[in-house]
């Protein structure tokens, strides 16, 4: 895959964490929604590093590492990008929060990118909980277990272990809610860098989202575009539909964008670090093009900021721990941590 269309790296704003590192402000996605191969995935990589990306967000769970290792090496060797200019994330996975795991899942995914190492290493959720890739939003883990602070702070000391051995740069957390991350915080002796998170127009978890950068974290957001092609066990009837908005189509016209690209335009706008996920090199070269045009104005802003339907579109069902709870009992929705 090649494409003429380029954007100079230099040209995309970068935003500066609480550890002075500097993050390129847009990402590429690599969660296939597990209907596209890792092979096309790790195209998209190349092709994306090639049009100017320079931040990928990668996960040990999305199965693609070992696919995206050997892009991210043949990119490194042949020039394309240094390894200083690419900015790296990966994810700790469920089932790898004990204590004796995290370095081991750090490593295994170090060797997978065939890098030294992460600019970003999170934990996925803050549930520890095994299910099986792909598994029924109605399987539950018979050793699911709640948000255990406790426990949630032993995996924490063993991702600071991992800056201090420098095989990361920064840690962070996903998935988290304000009731959890004050824990965290309160305890830490490195604060988390970035909080990842579900946001998109229909879903811009506002006080989440001020609390979080009051903080000096900066959130970085996750299905920025509504993730249309999210796997079926990820719908549900009430779903909304961001790039069918009726405000966000107007502006996107009055633009010459494609509703999508507004999603992405739009966030990076308001202050999060947008990360969609692309197979397609022009799809991929618009989202990081609304980067460099002119900026969308405080009415246009604002009327976005109107059309939250808080709908959340990953809502965890898998994480549940006992048969009578629904899904928003993960979400500490009154402020408090469901146990
Ligand atoms: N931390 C977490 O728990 C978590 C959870 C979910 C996702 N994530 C991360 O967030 C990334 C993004 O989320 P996502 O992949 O679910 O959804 P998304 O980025 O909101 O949507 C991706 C979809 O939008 C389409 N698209 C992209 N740009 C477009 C454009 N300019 N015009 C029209 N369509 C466009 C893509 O199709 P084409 O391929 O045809 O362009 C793809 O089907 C994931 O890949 C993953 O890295 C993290």
């Amino acid at each position: 895959m090649s494409t003429t269309q380029k954007i100079d790296p230099s040209r995309i704003p970068s935003r500066t964490l609480n550890s002075g590192d500097k993050m390129p402000a847009i990402g590429l996605g690599t969660f296939g929604s597990d209907h596209v191969t890792n092979e096309t995935v790790a195209a998209a990589v190349k092709t994306a590093i090639e049009i100017g990306y320079r931040h990928i967000d990668c996960a040990s769970v999305y199965g693609n590492e070992v696919e995206i290792g050997a892009t991210l090496k043949e990119t490194i060797s042949s020039g394309l990008a240094s390894r200083e200019e690419l900015w790296i994330t990966s994810k700790l996975w469920n089932d790898k929060h004990a204590e004796e795991d995290v370095i081991a899942s750090c490593k295994k995914s170090l060797a997978d990118l065939q890098l030294d190492h992460l600019d970003l290493y999170l934990v996925h959720w803050p549930f520890p909980n095994f299910h099986a890739k792909g598994c029924d939003v109605s399987s539950r883990s018979p050793d699911a277990k709640p948000y255990i602070h406790e426990n949630f702070m032993k995996t924490w000391r063993k991702m600071e272990k991992l800056v201090e051995l420098g095989l990361v740069k920064n840690i962070g957390t996903s998935n988290m809610t304000k009731a959890k991350l004050e824990l965290v915080l309160a305890d830490a002796a490195i604060k988390p860098a970035i909080n990842e998170m579900e946001l998109h127009p229909h879903f811009q978890q506002a006080e989440l989202y001020d609390y979080v950068v009051s903080q000096g974290i900066q959130p970085v957001g996750f299905c920025p575009i509504g993730s249309p092609a999210r796997p079926e066990r990820d719908k549900s009837s009430d779903d909304t539909v961001d790039t069918e908005d009726p405000v966000l189509q107007e502006i996107a016209a009055k633009h010459g964008l494609h509703p999508a690209t507004l999603c992405v335009k739009w966030a990076e706008q308001r202050g999060q670090i947008p990360i969609p996920f692309s197979t397609n090199p022009r799809n991929m070269y618009a989202n990081l093009e609304s980067l460099t045009i002119e900026k969308l104005t405080v009415a246009e802003m604002e009327a976005i900021s109107q059309i939250d339907q808080n709908c959340r579109l990953i809502k965890g069902q898998v994480f549940l721990w006992k048969d009578e709870q629904t899904w928003e009992d993960l979400w500490d929705l009154d402020g408090t941590i469901a146990q």
